[in-house]
């Protein structure tokens, strides 16, 4: 983030109240939590970040005797986000404990010790027949990592004070979509890529934003769904997008059908058709996300610089 963006987030958010200074961040080390750590201070937060092998949030042992004392606020950041590998059978136990056992853990902790729990959800809590999903879609999850997401979900949605905080494809510090588009466009390969899965990208720094206004701006707890702004696209609109800038013809992206993509391919999860989320709540609660067309512009400027 450069000078000029963090100082529109200091001028962006309110300071956090009293009783919400104090937040731990677990899975600090990914996409989200990373983004989590260097945006909380600027907003006048005290984040403490928090990850494998130090804090398990699975382990409900530990969680029962960790020192909650010294926050206001959890942050959940961690995840199992493997979404194929949790088809395996060792995969499906680590996805349920991560996504289901861990918030149960933090929803727990939360009710006890008066916290205001923030958790993140998924998309793939929908089977992404429903074109546009609202916050009121009943969870109909297709596969493994969305059913132990979905329950998690359910945990956190019994505290008294939480956001659940619905995304999508998160695009962060880490292995990403777009880096392996930029790869593969590097070394002349022509992918073939799905055109009938259809969504936005949610830059980790915009979602950490959305998350930090929730926070100080004192928003009505609840559900809110939040993943990048501006026009629906597929996998297959990014990567061509991704190949222009690269230098390459959009061409030499084939569109593919997500049918035609899996064919005769094993131990890949189901995934949801449609992968947008309705805004209106959160726009409604003061923040409007980021086009993630024109992010992808910035994010593909940063990588090439
Ligand atoms: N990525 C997406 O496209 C996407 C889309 C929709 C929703 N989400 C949700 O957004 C949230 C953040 O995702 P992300 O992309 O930032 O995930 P990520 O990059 O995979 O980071 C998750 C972090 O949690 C850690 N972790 C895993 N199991 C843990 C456990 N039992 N206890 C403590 N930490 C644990 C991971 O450690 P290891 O790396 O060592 O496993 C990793 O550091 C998750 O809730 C995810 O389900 C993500």
């Amino acid at each position: 983030m450069d000078e000029s963006r963090s100082s529109e987030v200091e001028e962006a958010h309110a300071s956090p109240g009293a009783g919400m200074r104090r937040v731990l961040v677990t899975g600090a080390n990914g996409q989200l939590g990373r983004a989590l750590m260097s945006l909380l201070p600027q907003a006048g937060f005290v984040p403490t970040g928090v990850d494998l092998p130090e804090a398990d949030i699975s382990d409900t042992a530990a969680m029962e005797v960790w020192d909650w004392s010294r926050y206001d606020v959890v942050i959940n950041a961690a995840a199992w986000t493997d979404v194929d590998g949790a088809e395996t059978p060792e995969g499906r136990r680590l996805s349920w404990r991560a996504n289901t056992v861990g918030p149960v853990n933090l929803a727990r902790a939360a009710v006890r010790h008066g916290l205001i729990v923030v958790h993140i959800s998924s998309e793939y809590t929908f089977d992404g027949a429903t074109v546009v999903h609202t916050e009121a879609e009943t969870p109909s999850p297709l596969g493994v990592y969305g059913q132990s997401k979905a329950a998690g979900d359910a945990a956190i949605s019994v505290c008294p004070r939480h956001y659940l905080v619905r995304t999508s494809w998160v695009v962060g510090d880490g292995e990403n979509f777009v880096k392996t588009m930029l790869s593969l466009a590097g070394r002349g390969v022509t992918p073939s890529v799905v055109a009938d899965q259809t969504g936005r990208l949610t830059f980790a720094s915009d979602l950490a934003a959305g998350i930090v206004h929730l926070l100080t701006s004192g928003a009505e707890f609840g559900t809110y769904n939040l993943s990048g702004g501006g026009p629906v696209v597929s996998w297959a609109d990014i990567a061509k997008r991704v190949y222009e800038r690269a230098g390459r013809s959009s061409d030499e992206v084939t569109s593919v059908t997500t049918e035609e993509y899996y064919a005769g391919r094993e131990g890949v999860a189901p995934r949801p058709l449609s992968s947008v989320l309705d805004l209106a709540k959160i726009e409604a609660a003061g923040f409007t996300p980021a086009d993630s067309m024109e992010r992808l512009k910035d994010y593909l400027n940063e990588l090439l610089a």
